[in-house]
């Protein structure tokens, strides 16, 4: 199963162009949910509203080196490890759902665009990385929402409790188990059988709620984390700090009572 291209299989009941018009479909509902967010949030315009303002407490300017620099640095720490996590668990699960989740949607473009023609041959690699990015973030998203997510973990709320916070996470899981099962049943070829339809529509399903419910859900953040890390580090750089007060020069004392417990009361 992990070596087999499913889609390349679907192909001889689905039209490849389906496939690849269902594709562009997801791209689209992406750039409208995430258009009508940022109209509806107005984020981005107090984003650079704030940046303008911040850059007039500036107390240097920076040069071109400093500032490719600070970008490679933004690019290579805050968003390809997301150190915004810190250095435990939680950054661990998002790092396996992140890389995950990138291996999955990257190979299904590759192997439905260019290897569902008939009797095309996809290379092994392809499979692979899909099958071991949907089970990275299975793991990783199933790690974040059963223990990690601050609900459960801090406010002591039941693991099953759902709200629509969840919808991003919940809707990413679904999509890659339901990918994956589809996948598995259809390589056992169970001729006069129609498990695998069930899991490929329950597939399709999770990835129209995961994408058409970009406005509503959290999915846009990994195109707003980015952006505010970058400017979070030139801020720094250049002394404005986005308008808040230096660090205090005195010890960090804060007393015995703060290593009782690891923080985890937000
Ligand atoms: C393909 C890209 C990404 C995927 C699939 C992804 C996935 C997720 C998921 C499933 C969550 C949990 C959401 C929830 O609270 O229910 C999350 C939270 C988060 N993500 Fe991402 N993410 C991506 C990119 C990024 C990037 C690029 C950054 C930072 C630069 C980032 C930073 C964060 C942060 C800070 C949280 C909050 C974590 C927490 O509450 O513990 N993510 N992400």
């Amino acid at each position: 199963m992990i070596s087999t291209n499913p889609f390349l299989t679907l192909a001889d009941t689905v039209p490849p162009f389906l496939m690849q018009s269902f594709v562009i479909l997801m791209g689209l509902l992406i750039l409208v949910g995430t258009v009508m967010d940022i109209i509806h949030k107005k984020n981005v315009k107090y984003f650079f509203n704030n940046a303008k303002k911040a850059k007039l407490s500036a107390t240097k300017t920076l040069s071109t080196g400093e500032r490719i620099s600070v970008i490679s640095k933004t690019i290579a720490s805050d968003i390809a490890t997301t150190s915004e996590l810190g250095a435990g668990k939680r950054r661990v699960a998002h790092v396996m759902g992140m890389y995950g989740t990138i291996l999955f949607w990257v190979g299904s473009v590759v192997m439905i665009f260019f290897y569902t023609s008939p009797g095309s041959t996809t290379p092994t690699v392809w499979p692979m990385i899909w099958h071991i990015g949907a089970a990275l973030t299975v793991l990783g998203g199933s790690w974040f929402w059963f223990f990690l997510r601050v609900d459960v973990y801090s406010e002591a709320q039941p693991w099953f409790r759902v709200i629509k916070a969840d919808l991003f996470v919940l809707a990413l899981i679904a999509s890659s188990l339901f990918g994956l099962i589809w996948s598995y049943l259809q390589s056992l070829n169970l001729v006069g059988r129609y498990d695998d339809m069930v899991f490929l529509a329950l597939f399709i399903a999770a990835n129209l709620v995961l994408f058409g419910g970009v406005y509503w859900s959290k999915f846009a953040h990994m195109f707003y984390k980015p952006g505010a890390a970058l400017q979070k580090n030139l801020a720094e750089a250049d002394g404005s700090r986005d308008n808040l007060p230096p660090e205090a020069d005195a010890p960090e004392q804060f007393g015995l009572g703060i290593k009782r417990e690891e923080p985890k009361h937000y």
